[in-house]
């Protein structure tokens, strides 16, 4: 069944929400915190491993229930039943969103027209762990008869950024393997990382869901040309897999059948590092690693699906977005890890935010006529601290943040664990609680304070009122990443319900790859054409006449 298509802001909550709004958006979170004493433990879920604080944002229990009359409203509920059971919600493909089926333990039964798509999930996962554990123990040798040493990744978007994103966040959990992802279509990216590389000990895995990809095919192709310098055409089945939903076209590519990873329609681009796709991460890792990441996302499905919206992790961090986007009229949202490991966790969430709910038409195909999608952007703590921090803390901007950190570190070196997360939970404090007028008075040493001083005390002078959200992990794991992950996923299914949009296509990355194919042509022509505006014509004859 579809999904329904109901306008947020034609319900009774919203205009609640609008009232309410005015009534709380002068206030200050340090009146909140006067104003509650229960403040914590009413906006604080905690969740196995996971200690998550909402109190410091701009909320009362009064808007957590607002928001959540808005979810019921929208009937998030059946939406959340719909998404689970395999309806066809992204249905501007024609598709079901299973990336959840992907993690459903054995005995789950998940039907796609009819069909248990359970036990072929299983199959490929089998097909998973043998392959592994063949290249890790150096049972899967290259042509030469040597074992593997460099696995390859070869893929763009959502068969890069998952694989890439979740090996280097488990760096601590790798094998002898070496890992290197190629994506851009720059040629300049694939030389760099093969110039180092030996053919004979290196497996390419090749991820293209449609296999249509131009950057994933031409690196590919140019990869495979380089081989076959170097080796002969039959070393290529040692040496090539693909893990693909267009099994014909990489079979054409020349890749037999036994080396190819199937993946199925129903899991998107985007939220595919659970599928096949996650080869490189299984192979990274090891396979009771990757499996364990699997098992961590499934215990957060379980946990958004079953838990009462006040309770949710996902539906309440959802809901806050919608809250600052749609009446504080915020425009981004950073997401700072205090952990070197996540350094590429917002890269990979800008995909999967911003590719989903970047949409301005509705569920009725009419334009919005209101904000969706944010922009989402994030460095790890404390090196952000030092390059965009001053912005949130006295910018004219205001940009909630999530804080993700860790109680342990995974090399138990507490000297510098304490230093971190002393940031961690400083820098939450200072956003929140600012600093007043007679807060840098009192830190001077003369007083009455010299004519200077006074000049600089504006300067010095830090509102707060910054929302932040706490989510405070034991330790780095693959089961809590997975926890971590799908928690996004599931964050992102939220808000598109909110905003009544479909959130797993993205035609908006057509126009351009188009345009691209009809110059590509004219760069590699005599003729320049007139077809663009006159700028686009322009910079392309100056491109030409200098190359
Ligand atoms: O960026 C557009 C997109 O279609 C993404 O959604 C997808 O992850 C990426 O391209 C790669 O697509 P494919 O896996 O089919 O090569």
């Amino acid at each position: 069944m579809a999904l329904k298509s109901i306008n947020p802001t034609t319900t009774e909550s919203w205009k609640k929400l609008q009232s309410h709004f005015e009534t709380i958006k002068a206030k200050h979170l340090k009146d909140l915190f006067d104003a509650n004493p229960d403040r914590v433990k009413d906006l604080t879920v905690k969740w196995e491993d996971f200690y998550v604080d909402f109190s410091k944002n701009r909320i009362t229990d009064e808007t957590l229930a607002l928001l959540i009359e808005l979810a019921n409203e929208v009937d998030l509920k059946d939406a959340i039943s719909k998404y689970f059971n395999g309806d066809i919600i992204n249905a501007t493909e024609g598709r079901a969103v299973l990336h959840t089926a992907l993690r459903a333990p054995e005995t789950a039964k998940v039907l796609v027209n009819g069909d248990n798509v359970i036990p072929e999930v299983f199959e490929v996962k089998a097909k998973i762990k043998k392959f592994t554990e063949d290249v890790v123990s150096g049972e899967h040798k290259g042509y030469t008869g040597k074992a593997i040493t460099d696995i390859v990744n070869i893929g763009i978007g959502g068969s890069d950024l998952g694989p890439a994103m979740v090996v280097d966040s488990l760096q601590y959990y790798k094998n002898h393997l070496n890992t290197h992802f190629v994506s851009n279509v720059d040629g300049d990216h694939y030389n760099e990382i093969i110039r180092s590389l030996n053919p004979e000990t290196t497996l390419f895995v090749i991820v293209s869901k449609t296999f249509t990809t131009q950057e994933t095919l031409s690196n590919a192709n140019s990869i495979r040309a380089w081989f076959l310098e170097l080796l002969p055409q039959e070393a290529v089945s040692k040496h090539f897999v693909a893990v693909s939903t267009n099994i014909d076209s990489v079979k054409a590519f020349g890749i037999d059948e036994e080396n190819i990873f199937p993946m199925k329609d129903w899991v998107g681009g985007r939220f595919s590092l659970w599928s096949a796709v996650g080869l490189s991460i299984s192979l990274a890792v090891g396979y009771n690693n990757f499996e364990s990441l699997l098992h961590g996302a499934h215990k957060m499905d379980e946990h958004f699906k079953h838990s009462d919206f006040k309770e949710n992790i996902p539906v309440i961090s959802a809901l806050l977005t919608v809250w600052y986007n749609n009446f504080f009229n915020v425009e981004s949202e950073a997401v700072i890890p205090y952990t070197q490991y996540l350094s590429q966790f917002a890269t990979y969430l800008q995909q999967g935010i911003m590719e989903s709910n970047g949409k301005y038409v509705d569920r009725s195909g009419k334009v919005t006529g209101y904000q969706t999608g944010t922009v989402i952007w994030g460095e790890p703590g404390t090196n952000s601290q030092h390059a965009f921090f001053q912005l949130i803390h006295q910018g004219t901007k205001l940009i909630p943040a999530d804080f993700i950190g860790f109680v342990e570190s995974l090399h138990g070196n507490k000297d510098h664990h304490n230093k971190l997360m002393s940031n961690y939970f400083a820098q939450t404090e200072a956003l929140m609680n600012g600093k007043t007028e007679a807060e840098v008075l009192s830190e001077l040493e003369n007083q009455p304070i010299s004519e200077e001083e006074s000049k600089l005390l504006p300067f010095k002078i830090f509102q707060g009122n910054k929302p932040t959200t706490s989510v405070l992990i034991e330790r780095l794991s693959p089961e809590s990443l997975g926890k971590l992950i799908a928690m996004y996923e599931h964050k992102i299914f939220v808000q598109g319900i909110v905003w009544n949009i479909y959130s797993y296509d993205q035609f908006g990355v057509e126009l351009g790859k188009q345009l691209a194919k009809t110059i590509l042509k004219e760069l590699n022509s005599e003729t320049n054409t007139t077809l663009h505006d006159a700028s686009t014509e322009h910079l392309i004859a100056h491109f030409k006449e200098k190359q």
